[in-house]
Order: structure tokens, then sequence, then C-alpha cells
């Protein structure tokens, strides 16, 4: 596939969407395509899904919220994320994947290398060329999500425990897959976080 695909992860508040706008702005001013998704909610089936999986009142059994991320997944895959790829634009994606490893298989314990095959099979194999992970520790996410917000969704609310899993999910999967991954401390300022992304794009782009 002649395009790009970036990822963004992290825990909730860890500024992820701050990165991706500063990044795609970068990337534009340069003369690049670039496509913008996000999971859940990418897609417009994505938008209704996010719903349920966010908002929903009431329960949700932990395997049928994997299994809904997995179909968000799918679906922007196939129709938005894959075209790209094959056009050959950059795509700049706010969390994937490893958002299921991380919550679902570390938070929700479900087991990571399960829940990992499912978005495999969900996307037919398509792990991306970079995944940056803005790595912040779970009180930090917590009070800077409080200053932001005036009602969590149903994951930011789960105790600071389980975020403390989603993270140490998350650095695990860093240390297995070091080339993919480029790991940035969440706390440090907004432009040395960029500088550190841009220069990585930058190697990527002229390999
Ligand atoms: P966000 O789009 O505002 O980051 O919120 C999405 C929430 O969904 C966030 O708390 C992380 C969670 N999430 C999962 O639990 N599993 C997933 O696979 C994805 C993509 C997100």
């Amino acid at each position: 596939m002649a395009g790009l695909f970036i990822t963004l992860e992290g825990g909730d508040g860890s500024g992820k969407s701050t990165q991706s706008r500063i990044l795609v702005e970068w990337l534009e001013q340069s003369g690049r395509t670039v496509v913008v998704s996000r999971e859940p909610g990418g897609t417009d089936l994505g938008l209704e899904l996010r719903e349920i999986v966010l908002h929903r009142r009431g329960e949700i059994a932990p395997r049928a919220e994997a299994l809904i991320y997995a179909a968000d997944r799918a679906h922007n895959i196939a129709t938005k994320v894959r075209p790209a790829l094959e056009r050959g634009d950059i795509v700049v994606q706010d969390r994937y994947l490893d958002s299921s490893v991380a919550y679902q298989g570390a938070g929700r314990v479900l087991g990571g290398d399960e829940v990992r095959e499912v978005s495999l099979w969900a996307t037919e194999g398509l792990l991306p060329d970079l995944t940056v992970l803005l790595d912040l520790h779970e009180d930090a996410g917590k009070g800077r999500l409080a200053d932001s917000r005036t009602r969590y969704d149903r994951l930011e609310a789960e105790a600071t425990e389980f975020h403390g899993r989603v993270r140490a999910g998350y650095l695990e999967l860093a240390a297995v897959e070091p080339e993919r991954f480029l790991v940035l401390d969440a706390r440090d300022t907004v432009e040395a976080i960029s500088d550190a992304i841009r220069a990585r794009v930058e190697a990527l782009l002229s390999n």
C-alpha cells in the first residue's frame, strides 16, 4: 500500500487531539493529502456505534463492548482508511487497535492477545506504519480531563486503577513493537512533543 498510516494512542486527557491537529496542519502545509479519522466514530456508522459504546445507559458486557469497538474499526478501515492508503494518502487517526488491547484487554481484563486477534480479523491484518503513544500517569490524565469536561463517558468514568492497567497495557505493547511505536512523555510541552512526532514522520516520508 502506497500511503502512510499514523495512529495516536494514549490515556484519556493525554493530548492526542492537539497533537493530531498540529501534525495534520504541518502535513497539509507540506503539500500532502491527509485523511483524518478516529475510533470510535470515524464514519457515519461509527458515530452511531460511538454513541452506544460511550454513552449508553445501563450495562454493556465486556465482550460486547470489545465487539462494538471492533465493528466500528472494521467499517472505518474498510470504507475509509484502506481506500485512502490505496490512493497514496496519509491517514492520521486518533486511536486504533492498541486502544482495544489496552482498554478491553488490560483494562477490562479480557486478555490482550485475544482482543488483538479480533481486531486483526476485523481489519484484515492492517497495522499502522507509526503509532505515537502519549504516555501519561493515570492520575494526571483524570486531572486534565476534569479541567475540560462537564461529563465523563463510560470509559473515562472508570476508576484510577482501571486507567493504571490501561497505561501498563500500552507500555507493554510499545515494548513488544519498538519499531512501530514512538513513546513520548505527555507531560512535555506541546511543542516538544510535536517536534518529536514531526521528526519521526519526516524520517518515514524520506524512506
Ligand atoms: P475519545 O475518542 O474521546 O478518545 O474516547 C474514546 C474512548 O473509548 C476512550 O475512553 C478510550 C475508549 N476506547 C476503548 O476502550 N477501546 C477502543 O478500541 C477504542 C478505539 C477506544
